[in-house]
């Protein structure tokens, strides 16, 4: 299994933290050139990559850390997502009425044209979520949203992996709006630092 990480700001290097952490590697993309980050992911750890989009789109599975606004133009890399997975763990402020009537992540799905996509890593602020997760004994939790049951299992192992406690909240249109920060109105897990103790 391959990963990568698309937009490299404040949610793209709390990830790729998680990943040095655990000794995994990813590939890290933006729309620069990846020399101009090279330092970045170096000072990281040796198991984040910077590569091209176009050769990070190759991975199977992809955290989307761009803006909101930015996932169409990511979508343009692949003329199909065919057996990808995507991660999205971007918050928008836009209205309703332009997201088609949708929650965020199944107008994001119809974008990125036959991927299977997770919710999931956009509940926590940036600063929390670069934090180590092993916390008192316990682990920090993340919570996935999808509609493919066996893509979520997928992005629970990994986010098993990355040291998290995934919960599983069930369908986009059902748990995932629990971690939907779309405009002003939030769901009733964002922003909740929960762990959990085995
Ligand atoms: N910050 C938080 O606390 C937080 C918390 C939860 C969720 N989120 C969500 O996470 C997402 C990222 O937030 P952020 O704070 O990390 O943003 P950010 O710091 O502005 O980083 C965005 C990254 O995306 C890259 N990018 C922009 N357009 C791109 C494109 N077309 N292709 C590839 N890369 C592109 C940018 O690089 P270049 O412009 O140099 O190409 C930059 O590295 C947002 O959707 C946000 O809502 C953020």
């Amino acid at each position: 299994m391959s990963y990568a990480i698309i937009g490299f700001g404040k949610i793209g290097h709390a990830l790729a933290r998680a990943f040095a952490r655990n000794g995994i590697e990813v590939a890290v993309a933006t729309t620069r050139d990846p020399e101009s980050f090279a330092a970045d992911a170096a000072a990281i750890g040796p198991t984040i990559i910077p590569k091209p989009l176009a050769e990070a789109v190759k991975a199977d599975t992809l955290f989307l850390a761009v803006r909101f606004e930015s996932h169409p133009e990511v979508a343009k890399a692949l003329p199909d997502w065919e057996g990808k997975t995507i991660i999205d763990a971007m918050n928008t402020q836009a209205p309703l009425e332009e997201l088609d009537g949708l929650p965020s992540s199944a107008f994001v799905a119809k974008a990125f044209t036959g991927a299977r996509l997770v919710k999931g890593f956009n509940h926590l602020v940036a600063a929390v979520l670069d934090r180590d997760p092993a916390v008192h004994g316990g682990r920090r939790v993340v919570f996935l949203a999808s509609d493919n049951d066996g893509a979520a299992a997928e992005v629970g192992t990994l986010a098993e992996n990355l040291g998290f406690a995934p919960i599983q909240l069930g369908g986009l249109s059902e748990g995932g709006l629990l971690v939907q920060a779309r405009g002003k109105v939030w769901g009733r897990l964002i922003f909740k630092d929960l762990v959990k103790f085995d």
